[in-house]
């Protein structure tokens, strides 16, 4: 995780947090979404259509005072920042610099920082060593009798030419202890760095070739430079892996890497079509029959960078995978996913236990082309087949199948997506034979819970988790645990919302509303009790600044660098208020904004607080009881019961009366 951190930092370049303000101050929201959507003037507010979503009736709201956007009818809602990132796919580095130059302000950008400088020369020093290696390698294969007779023999063998041998400088390590180890160091490589590439380890001390007697392939980045190898054993060998993988380092992120993208880019431009499969052969293999637009995973399911990487260059992924069932399941683990990035995903299974390679070889290239252009599946529909013969007539099974392809019909939420949503919904509800209006209900229903639910990321994996868990026992009492959990969440969110809002405001004479909070988070113990962990990271970013002498205001967290946190930020800015019954009918005369009840807001959330710490307490409370063995101890923790269950109902009548939902 670290690793990957500073690899971004790497490549991102790092602007000055004064840029940042002076970008932040300018920020006009309407100027920067009209410049994509067009936006009518309603009120205070303006109103457009939903770049988000299809619609013909404008329900995308656009609010300059509150600097939000927010749409009513699929619920996308952010602040500018959020918008150029979700409308334009920039990164946020990419957002502020197109401000930037919108409001004519000067990007300042940072020095690299001395921890980046030493990444940079470590990645520098890793590049080279894998350059002399690959070099050392081939020249072992073609010059070399051992490397002769045992490497090249056995590419021949498999039916690989020498062309492509050499355009994917596939090389051979000796079976020598220490060939390479010996060459680098006599070449003055840093035996730190050697360890790092994983080309060679300690052995009793000594440097040890790692990748003794196998074929040598090496990986390549986007711009051909490489950053690591996969080496295959030859023959077979059940007490050693068949591939020995480079180790993560600076260079080497394996969830960014797709096996001979460097050599696929233009093919896959021309064919707009990128092809996956597993496996290192099947690449060179593919690409020796003409077919280039052929990149490899590596055998396991597909990551998100590895799918973004895919998308840069096409929309359309067709993964061929050998008919077995992992091969099968793997491919699906990644679906939801690609649906998500908007890529138009077919599936082409080869039977008969071969792969690519071998098929490929046993067909040749035009009846593998062929193959592939006749037995192309679209992927849901794929999944969808699988999983109906999978459950027969059982009830139970069919349901959380629709469930299931209602939600991943739902992550094809982009307007451009739209009409092959539909088209899915279509055919999805004939396969089933179910009601077509009720499958576009429920998808929307999937469409709304996610997008709630994205203010809250972090959760939201947790959550699919518990709801694939639960996918075909749901019942009543589920749904009332989910109501209660949901209003738990809702005072959490009006709390927090609380403390960015009013937190300058005073309280007494003596603090601000938000040392008051802090005061009675920390007093009573209520912080335990807030289970939301994003809200949990803005008190604490919030009690952050305080201690560090800072004021924080709303703006630091909608505009915060960390989207998680400025996500939240704008969910929470946004919930509508409603005063509640209470109000009407205890007071007369013109409703009380919120501005003028802050007071009261802050202390119902938390006596609501309390009141569930209270019933934490009672609770244990009561398990004690089941388990003391004493008279003494019964009588005592019964009076222990009734004091907690008196404080209850006091809190609860404070509670009752106050004047918000
Ligand atoms: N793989 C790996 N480690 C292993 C086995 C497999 O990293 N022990 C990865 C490699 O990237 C490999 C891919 O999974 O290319 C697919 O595995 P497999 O089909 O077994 O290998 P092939 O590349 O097809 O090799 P071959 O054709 O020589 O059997
Ligand atoms: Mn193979």
């Amino acid at each position: 995780m670290i690793l990957t951190c500073l690899i971004l930092l790497y490549y991102e370049a790092v602007i000055t947090q004064h840029t940042i303000q002076q970008i932040l101050s300018r920020i006009d929201i309407i100027d920067i979404v009209g410049s994509f959507v067009k936006l009518k003037k309603r009120g205070t507010n303006y109103l457009g259509l939903c770049p988000f979503h299809n619609e013909k009736t404008p329900s995308f709201t656009v609010s300059p005072a509150k600097e939000i956007y927010k749409c009513f009818g699929c619920g996308k809602s952010g602040n500018s920042i959020s918008f150029l990132m979700e409308h334009e796919k920039y990164s946020y580095v990419e957002a502020l610099k197109w401000l930037a130059a919108r409001y004519n302000v000067e990007v300042e950008e940072t020095e690299v920082s001395p921890a980046v400088k030493e990444l940079q020369q470590t990645a520098d020093s890793l590049y080279i060593i894998n350059s002399f290696a690959q070099k050392f390698f081939s020249d072992n294969l073609w010059n070399n009798e051992e490397g002769r007779d045992i490497g090249l023999s056995y590419l021949h063998e498999r039916g690989f030419q020498e062309d492509i041998i050499q355009k994917f400088q596939i090389g051979y390590c000796s079976r020598d202890w220490n060939a390479f180890a010996t060459a680098a160091t006599t070449a003055q490589y840093n035996p730190e760095y050697l360890l790092k590439t994983g080309l060679v380890v300690l052995r009793d001390e000594k440097l040890t070739d790692n990748y003794r007697g196998r074929i040598i392939f090496p990986v390549h980045n986007q711009t051909g430079k490489i950053i690591g190898f996969g080496a295959r054993i030859i023959g077979k060998n059940d007490r050693a892996p068949k591939y020995i993988n480079t180790p993560e380092n600076e260079i080497y992120v394996k969830s960014r890497i797709l096996y001979g993208s460097y050599f696929a880019r233009q093919a896959i431009d021309k064919a707009d079509e990128c092809l996956l499969v597993e496996g290192y052969t099947d690449v060179v293999s593919l690409h020796q029959a003409g077919i280039e637009n052929v990149v490899a995973s590596g055998g396991t399911s597909l990551t998100p960078d590895q799918l973004r990487l895919i998308k840069k260059y096409t929309n359309n992924l067709t993964i061929i995978y050998d008919g077995d069932a992992a091969g099968i399941k793997a491919a699906l683990r990644g679906l939801d996913l690609a649906l998500e990035e908007g890529l138009n995903v077919q599936l082409v299974l080869i039977p008969d236990k071969e792969d690519p390679d071998s098929y490929v070889r046993k067909t040749g290239a035009a009846a593998f082309r062929e193959f592939i252009e006749g037995n192309k599946k679209d992927i849901v529909l794929f999944q969808l087949e699988v999983s109906l013969k999978d459950a027969g007539n059982d009830l139970n099974k069919k349901s959380a199948i629709v469930n299931r392809i209602a939600e991943t019909i739902s992550r094809l939420n982009k307007a451009e997506d739209f009409t092959k949503q539909q088209d899915y919904i279509r055919q999805c509800a004939a396969l089933l034979s179910i009601d077509e209006e009720g499958l576009n209900a429920l998808v929307n229903k999937f469409i709304r819970e996610r997008i709630a639910k994205q203010e809250n990321k972090a959760a939201a994996s947790e959550e699919k988790n518990k709801e694939e868990a639960s996918a075909d026992t749901a019942s009543q009492e589920n749904e009332d645990i989910l109501d209660l959990i949901s209003k738990d969440e809702l005072v959490e969110r009006n709390m927090t919302r609380a403390l960015l809002e009013f937190g300058n405001y005073s309280w007494d004479e003596q603090q601000n509303v938000a040392r008051h909070i802090f005061f009675e988070l920390d007093h009573y113990g209520l912080q335990e009790l807030i289970d939301n962990k994003q809200l949990l990271h803005i008190i604490d970013t919030y009690r952050k600044w305080v201690d560090e002498g800072i004021t924080p205001t709303p703006k630091s967290f909608l505009y915060h660098e960390d989207m998680a946190i400025s996500t939240v930020a704008v969910g929470l800015m946004d919930t509508r208020y409603e005063l509640s019954q209470n109000w009407k009918e205890h007071y007369d005369g013109p409703m009380p904004t919120r501005e003028e009840l802050y007071k009261e807001e802050v202390a119902s959330t938390l006596t609501y607080l309390k009141i569930r710490k209270i019933k934490r307490l009672i609770i244990e409370n009561q398990r004690d009881l089941e388990q003391a063995d004493s008279p003494e101890d019964q009588l005592n923790l019964l009076q222990t019961h009734q004091h907690l269950k008196q404080m209850e109902i006091e809190l609860i009548r404070d509670y009752g009366t106050v004047i918000y939902k």
